[in-house]
């Protein structure tokens, strides 16, 4: 594999495994201000982004380049709102886009057709992760502080399947 689109990945494993911290952090937050349905939905969240950790480890494995795993940096584990959350998920899901389509700009430069067809299936995931974040922060605004639409939403994330 190309050596910077190696060091990327081997970055990207690191990145969605700080994904998967972050949201965790966020679910002790949560389950902390008693919104259990909230921390649930954060936890499956959570496991996504191991899964998508392993994509990325299965891939490298699968096309023989060697994985060098990093030092994962602390998530943040004070917030002030369920707000605060949804508004740092969704900058931080933006974020990773970035990192993505990175990605398949050096997979292309590349000309690594294999690691660019990879990478389209993190494409179509961003979409969905950013839609997830905003629809939930777009509640949430609505809501605003009002505590029975809150534990509403609570109930409602509650039910995420994962
Ligand atoms: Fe792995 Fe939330 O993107």
């Amino acid at each position: 594999m190309e050596k910077k689109l190696h060091e990327a990945m081997n970055e990207q494993i690191k990145n969605e495994l700080y994904s998967a911290y972050l949201y965790l952090s966020m679910a002790a937050w949560c389950e902390e201000k008693n919104f259990p349905g909230i921390a649930h939905w954060l936890k499956v969240q959570a496991k996504e982004e191991v899964s998508h950790a392993m994509k990325f480890f299965d891939f490298m494995v699968d096309v023989g380049a060697k994985i060098q795993l990093l030092a994962i940096e602390k998530p943040p584990s004070d917030f002030s709102s369920v707000t605060d959350i949804f508004e740092k998920t969704l900058e931080h899901e933006k974020k990773v886009t970035s990192l993505i389509n990175n990605l398949v700009d050096l997979a292309k430069k590349a000309n690594d057709n294999p690691a660019t067809l990879m990478l389209q299936w993190f494409v179509n995931e961003q979409v969905e992760e950013e839609k997830n974040a905003l629809h939930i922060l777009e509640t949430l605004k609505m809501i605003k502080d009002q505590g029975p639409a809150l534990v509403m939403l609570d109930r409602e994330l509650a039910k995420r399947e994962g």
